[in-house]
């Protein structure tokens, strides 16, 4: 039976209690509304630490006011029946309330430290009272490029909130999936940078059976919707296949993908074929790469990758 603790200064607590035991901890940051994709970040996590956290947290400095903070799906009691049912469990999972909750003010030129930013690079964090968070963490090159260009607040709130996990759980390795490569890479990169004593692990991309990458935005989808979005995955396979044979032309390959995503009723974001580490665009294959898409069904956009190694 997993332990439940919302609040910062009892899992600091929790934290520091196991590591004077000499005990390893694993930490598996997610927004909640698990799959089996988050499932196999834990099954994976336990290879490497005696214990695991799981966080679940939907993280508002990550969503702009346009995005789907609001609508963004939950279920708690589901989630902690799911957790019970991995095997060797979790030992922890920490589900603040609010992470970013630091008092209030009545001074109301406090309240509003960003009345004057750029409507583009506010957050759900920065709307309203309180005493405003002013701390980012920006990962200046790997955050501008494929998703970040669509979404300018996304990287910067997700580096921060991770790093605000980090110095809460204080974890010895860290897990994440390849499905958000871009959010890997820069988290990656961060905790080089900023030199945390953390191993970042990329875990390998779970699909549904038709090949879609499960995500927790799967089930907005339309029945229509869910199938046009297996476009997706085909194409990205299909792409991959050429590109293994010797048919290393990116602009070719990004066009068929875009293309098959079109003629099947999406809306292609992206469609990048960048260096693995570096995630700078390349315009022929001759060393490791990944296939990168961003693609809008209806109102959901779905995000997916292939790794072509040659
Ligand atoms: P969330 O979308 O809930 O994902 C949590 C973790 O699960 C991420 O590392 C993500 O890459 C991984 N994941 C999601 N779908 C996967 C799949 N089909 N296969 C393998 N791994 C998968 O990503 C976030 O939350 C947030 O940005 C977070 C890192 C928690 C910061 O708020």
């Amino acid at each position: 039976e997993p332990e439940i603790i919302t609040d910062k200064n009892q899992m600091r607590k929790w934290s520091r209690a196991m590591r004077s035991r000499g005990k390893t901890v694993g930490l598996v940051p997610t927004m909640g509304f698990l799959h089996d994709g988050h499932l196999s970040l834990i099954r994976e996590a336990h290879g490497h630490t005696d214990l695991v956290v799981v966080s679940i947290y939907v993280n508002p400095g990550q969503f702009s006011p346009s995005e789907d903070l609001s609508t963004y799906p939950s279920d708690f009691d589901g989630d902690i029946q799911k957790l019970r049912a991995v095997p060797g469990g979790v030992d922890v999972v920490f589900h603040p309330h609010n992470l970013y909750d630091y008092g209030t003010t009545n001074n109301p030129s406090v309240n509003n430290v960003n009345e004057e930013r750029d409507v583009g690079v506010v957050s759900c964090l920065e709307q309203g009272g309180g005493l405003g968070h002013e701390t980012w963490v920006k990962v200046e090159r790997l955050e501008k490029g494929m998703c970040g260009k669509s979404r300018p607040v996304f990287f910067r709130g997700v580096a921060t909130v991770v790093t605000k996990l980090f110095n809460v759980v204080d974890p010895d390795v860290a897990l994440f999936g390849k499905k958000d490569y871009q959010q890997l890479r820069i988290v990656q990169k961060m905790v080089r940078d900023l030199d945390f004593a953390i191993e970042v692990i990329g875990s390998e991309i779970v699909r549904e059976s038709d090949g879609l990458a499960m995500s927790s935005r799967n089930v907005r989808l339309s029945p229509d919707e869910r199938e046009q979005a297996a476009s997706i995955s085909r194409s990205l396979s299909r792409a991959k296949i050429a590109a293994e044979k010797g048919r290393v032309n990116c602009r070719e390959l990004r066009d068929s993908v875009v293309k098959a995503i079109e003629e099947a009723g999406g809306r292609v974001d992206y469609a990048e074929i960048v260096e693995q580490e570096s995630l700078v665009a390349v315009e022929e294959i001759t060393s490791p790469v990944v296939f990168c898409v961003a693609a809008w069904f209806g109102k959901v956009r779905l995000v997916d990758n292939m790794e072509i190694n040659m």
